[in-house]
């Protein structure tokens, strides 16, 4: 007879980290969950409380992880407490593709209706469900292509980040993700971020009619958290007004509530045609994305006999719909938008007052709302190892999180910039504990108030592990 090695009781009661760290390099992402166990920060953790973790070993850790997809940090009670509910009373189809159900309006109404109060002329949008972010993207590409079917090319940004699925990664330049892949869609213009001249010479040079859509976030996330000059995408806005070129704005990272606004874009004067929303829809629970179009657009992919045109199997399940309409709920009730923005503003000024301190270990630091970015100096000046500036990049920060770990806080990583780790802490964390995070993080930079100092403290055995490891594949 068949036999399963382990059974959900088995985790129930305990997996030891030993035991899961093994089974995880075996059968997992196993050269990742390598490197992050010679940095020692591989875990696995515990929640302690919505906002704390303790690793392994029982080091006490503020989780400002996470990746802005934890509004209310893990297991929020109150999400728990609700879902719980909904779990024993709920009597709706879990998988209602083919039928109407409460749960989907609901969000839906309240997509449009949050979207409405803000953008007014969005008041006859739709929504369409997925499950992730890249998949918002997905569906807002395919939309925007069969919208002006004319037209072919879409222009994106540089450092841009919209996912790693192959129409989302098509759309983040970034050579590591994307060499290995090629070709990929065709017919992408990326422009210098910032640069509003470039973007209404290319639409001058090419044609406004051969241009689907332009997608952006208003605020680069995996860029770092780059903050565009505020003239930049107002100006883009009124080129695509007058010619009818569509926007997406990829609300992902940068929507409800992390960088202070429900939606970045709307409180840059915007009223994009199209956005994505994913990560904290989801409450930190659950995987959901969605995809918000003027009906129009929506028409033309999904209309008349075509319903099925652009679908998956997952997206709008009655699970992920009743948390996300408990999460904007959450959101709502407890003001953690407004929160955001405040604590932001406080959050950015600690991080200013700390990179003035020790200007050898942070180079720049960047904030919108509570979403932080923290750029560091290099460990080793790329110049003395010719052609390895990522890995460099790439080492230091490795080393910053080993050490910010061992000085009790989780951070993220950056995706399309090596050298910056961000805090992405919940958007209802108290005051306290994200007071406490910065100290953490002074501390840090206090005892490495030189980058390179990290090398002192990291052992010669872990660094050869770390070497032979990046140049294995
Ligand atoms: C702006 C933006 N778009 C898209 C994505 C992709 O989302 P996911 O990782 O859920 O596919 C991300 C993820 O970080 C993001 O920040």
């Amino acid at each position: 007879m068949i036999q399963l090695p382990i059974r959900s009781q088995d985790v129930l009661e305990g997996l030891s980290a030993k035991r899961s760290l093994e089974l995880e390099q075996l059968f997992g992402n196993g050269d990742l969950i390598r490197a992050l166990n010679i940095l020692g920060i591989s875990g696995p953790f515990k929640v302690q409380s919505p906002w704390e973790l303790e690793d392994e070993l029982g080091r006490h850790l503020i989780n400002a992880g996470g990746y802005a997809a934890l509004p209310f940090g893990e297991s929020h009670p109150e999400l728990i407490t609700f879902i719980t509910t909904f779990l024993a009373q709920n009597q709706s189809m879990s998988l209602p593709q083919q039928s109407v159900t409460a749960w989907r309006a609901a969000l839906e109404t309240n997509l449009v209706s949050l979207l409405a109060q803000h953008a007014p002329s969005h008041n006859d949008s739709q929504v369409f469900f997925s499950n992730s972010g890249a998949e918002a993207v997905e569906a807002a590409l395919k939309l925007a292509k069969a919208a002006r079917p004319k037209a072919s090319i879409i222009i994106n940004f540089s450092h841009a980040y919209h996912g790693k699925t192959l129409g989302a990664l098509s759309l983040t330049p970034n050579e590591e993700y994307q060499d290995p892949f090629r070709p990929l869609l065709s017919d992408i213009q990326t422009l210098a971020y910032g640069d509003a001249n470039a973007f209404e010479q290319t639409v001058k040079d090419i044609g406004a009619d051969k241009i689907v859509a332009v997608i952006f976030e208003p605020i680069q996330g995996e860029a770092g958290v780059i903050i565009p000059p505020p003239e930049f995408l107002p100006a883009i806005y009124q080129v695509c007004q007058k010619y009818g070129i569509l926007m997406i704005a990829d609300e992902i990272q940068s929507g409800l509530g992390r960088t202070g606004h429900w939606f970045a874009s709307i409180a840059m004067g915007l009223e994009p045609d199209i956005i994505t929303l994913a990560k904290p829809l989801g409450g930190g629970m659950v995987a959901t994305g969605a995809t918000i179009a003027r009906k129009w657009i929506v028409k033309k992919v999904l209309g008349g006999i075509y319903g099925k045109r652009h679908s998956n199997t997952f997206g709008g399940n009655s699970l992920t719909m009743a948390v996300g309409l408990k999460s904007l709920e959450l959101l709502l009730d407890h003001k953690l938008v407004e929160r955001s923005k405040q604590l932001g503003i406080q959050g950015l000024g600690r991080l200013k007052q700390i990179q003035e301190t020790y200007p050898g270990y942070i180079k720049e630091v960047r904030g919108a709302g509570m979403l932080f970015a923290i750029q560091l100096r290099h460990v080793i000046k790329p110049a003395l190892i010719p052609g390895q500036a990522e890995l460099i990049r790439q080492l230091g920060t490795g080393m910053a999180l080993r050490i910010l770990h061992l000085n009790g806080l989780h951070v993220c990583y950056t995706q399309n910039s090596s050298r910056t780790f961000r805090l992405t802490p919940a958007l209802n964390m108290p005051e306290e504990l994200f007071l406490e995070m910065f100290h953490r993080l002074e501390q840090t930079a206090k005892t490495n108030s030189k980058a390179w100092h990290m090398l002192g403290k990291t052992s010669p055995i872990r660094l050869l592990r770390l070497a032979k490891l990046a140049f294995e594949a």
